[in-house]
């Protein structure tokens, strides 16, 4: 479906800990695309359209944590559904890049490895949603999520809903990223986000350089 859809376009994940640093890896992303004068799109999930940011909103608000798992998973797949079709298949079938504050592969460390949701029930949901897409590469910022959540605690932002969970569950959403690229290597870049911002950001450019390569950008 994509590659009838796409002729330039490309679709970057950021990913990862919470605290990893996305927030300032994306901008970099960002800058570098857009003085290569490309067209850039930056968004995140959940969000990115106005119905996913009230998914949003309703999934992490930290005052319901009675929220059942099927429903939690279900509104992952909504925003996503949402998301995909209002906004990133008509940005990159115009030929943009665009840049996502998470995508798919939370669904798989958050809802499956570190919720416990069979990995079949997962599928279905992500697969109505992603009707057959697929980012072309997820760049996960790996961090202990105990480091990451003293960051965000500093940066002086509460802790929403998935945050308030316990450490183990966070340990075990990070290993679940790791898990899945090294099942799929050509889809997923592993970066130490412990190391300094410069490190990671010329970590960042060179797997940006190596799609726009692939894609025969330029
Ligand atoms: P963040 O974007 O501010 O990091 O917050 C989003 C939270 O939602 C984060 O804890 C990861 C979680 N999440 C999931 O559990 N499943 C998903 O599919 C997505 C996109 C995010």
């Amino acid at each position: 479906m994509r590659d009838n859809l796409m002729e330039k376009g490309f679709m970057l994940v950021c990913d990862g800990s919470n605290g990893a640093g996305k927030t300032t890896v994306i901008k970099t992303i960002e800058q570098y695309l857009k003085n290569k004068g490309l067209d850039v799109v930056i968004t995140r999930e959940p969000g990115g359209t106005p119905i996913g940011e009230k998914i949003r909103e309703v999934i992490l608000d930290p005052s319901t944590p009675e929220m059942c798992d099927i429903t939690e998973l279900m509104l992952f797949g909504a925003a996503r559904a949402q998301h995909i079709t209002e906004k990133i298949i008509p940005a990159l079938t115009e030929g943009k890049v665009v840049i996502s504050d998470r995508f798919d592969a939370a669904t798989f460390s958050f809802q499956h490895y570190a919720r416990g949701i069979d990995l079949n029930t997962i599928c279905k949901i992500n697969d109505m949603a992603l009707n057959g897409f697929s980012p072309d590469m997820n760049i996960i910022l790996d961090l202990d999520p105990k480091v990451g959540l003293e960051r965000v605690v500093q940066r002086g932002e509460g802790l929403d809903r998935m945050e308030d969970e316990k450490m183990e569950f966070l340990e075990k959403a990070r290993n679940g990223y790791l898990t899945q690229a090294k099942q799929a290597p050509d889809k997923f870049t592993v970066i130490d986000a412990s190391k300094t911002q410069e490190e990671v950001a010329k970590l960042v450019i060179s797997v940006v350089d190596k799609l726009i390569e692939k894609k025969a950008f330029l």
